[in-house]
């Protein structure tokens, strides 16, 4: 299925993470054969937009965590639009994952960073840059005024987006931000040699 056949499937909101993921995927210039991390699954949109996009995912979010926003029929959006085939899930927390260093080629967090706990903040931008091979790109996506407002319609008691940057002072990356539609884009490179194993 190409991608407006996906939004046309999935609905509004899947469009609107589809323009903004987009432009940052397609920016980063994967290999076809890139290892990529989801964190956070959700509904699953994100995680099909890098399957729509051609990638295998591995994605996962806390068995503990039975919020509005977890434990969502993932699965079936994935299988309405044809990638359920290129989609893992492994239940994990952000704050201590389950994977070797170095695995991942680019690790993504979309709508996530808000929803951790802001002590377990610091901790997850390190698992995430641990888990990221060298010169790999850690993204996350966090809402801008726009993305605060509509995620408000459906929960009027959604957090404040969150800041990546302030977790990231002690750690050697590089940021590149973007301001996008509905999101503003943290994009994260880890340096070349990898002091975090
Ligand atoms: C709004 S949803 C994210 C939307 C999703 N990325 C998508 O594209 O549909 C927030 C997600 O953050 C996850 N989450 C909350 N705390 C987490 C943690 N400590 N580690 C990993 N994921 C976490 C929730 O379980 C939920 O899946």
């Amino acid at each position: 299925m190409n991608m407006d056949q996906a939004r046309d499937t999935l609905g509004q909101h899947f469009g609107f993470i589809a323009d903004d993921g987009n432009e940052v995927i397609r920016d980063l210039g994967l290999p076809a054969d890139a290892r990529v991390l989801d964190v956070g699954t959700g509904a699953g949109y994100f995680a099909i937009l890098l399957a729509l996009n051609g990638y295998r995912v591995l994605t996962g979010e806390p068995q503990s965590d039975n919020s509005l926003h977890a434990k969502q029929d993932w699965q079936g959006n994935a299988r309405r639009v044809g990638v359920g085939h290129l989609i893992n899930f492994r239940a994990f927390s952000a704050d201590a994952m389950p994977f070797d260093s170095s695995t991942f080629d680019a690790v993504f967090f979309l709508g996530v960073l808000h929803h951790i706990d802001e002590a377990a903040r610091t901790r997850t931008l390190t698992e995430a840059v641990r888990t990221t091979r060298p010169n790999g790109a850690i993204c996350f996506f966090e809402p801008n005024q726009t993305g605060i407002v509509m995620a408000r319609e459906h929960d009027p008691s959604h957090p404040d987006a969150a800041d990546p940057s302030q977790y990231a002072r002690d750690l050697d990356l590089s940021l590149r931000k973007r301001t996008l539609g509905f999101f503003d884009a943290f994009i994260f490179h880890k340096s070349g040699s990898d002091a975090s194993r």
